[in-house]
């Protein structure tokens, strides 16, 4: 249900720089932890021809898409420019060793709900 706090697996499953595929309520996901230790979720799909971004590179707050190298912000859901779209975005917390996502409503663009 929309708003709930949906388990997504085991903290220690997320090692730095790398994400993982999790399906939460049927939709697939990327979580990524970076290297500094935060946690970031997003749809699990490249806006540009949907390649699986889980498994991309992650620089920073950036992944890199593996199949043509198009950069998703993880924080904002955004193609970095010049490329343009993005994903939805889901907040996510851990506790206890735990990680729970709440999905965000569906949005292919996030620049189309502002
Ligand atoms: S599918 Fe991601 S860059 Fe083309």
């Amino acid at each position: 249900m929309a708003g709930d706090w949906l388990p997504a697996g085991e903290s220690a499953d997320i090692e730095p720089r790398r994400g993982v595929r999790r399906c939460v309520e049927g939709r697939e996901v990327a979580l990524f932890r970076t290297g500094e230790g935060e946690l970031l979720v997003v749809d699990n799909a490249c806006p540009h021809r949907g390649g699986a971004l889980f498994e991309g590179l992650v620089t920073g707050r950036t992944v890199v898409c593996p199949l043509h190298g198009w950069g998703i912000d993880l924080g904002s859901g955004r193609a970095v420019p010049p490329e343009e779209g993005g994903v939805a975005t889901h907040a996510v917390r851990e506790h206890e060793g735990q990680v729970e996502v709440r999905l965000a409503k569906s949005v292919k663009n996030p620049t189309e709900e502002r």
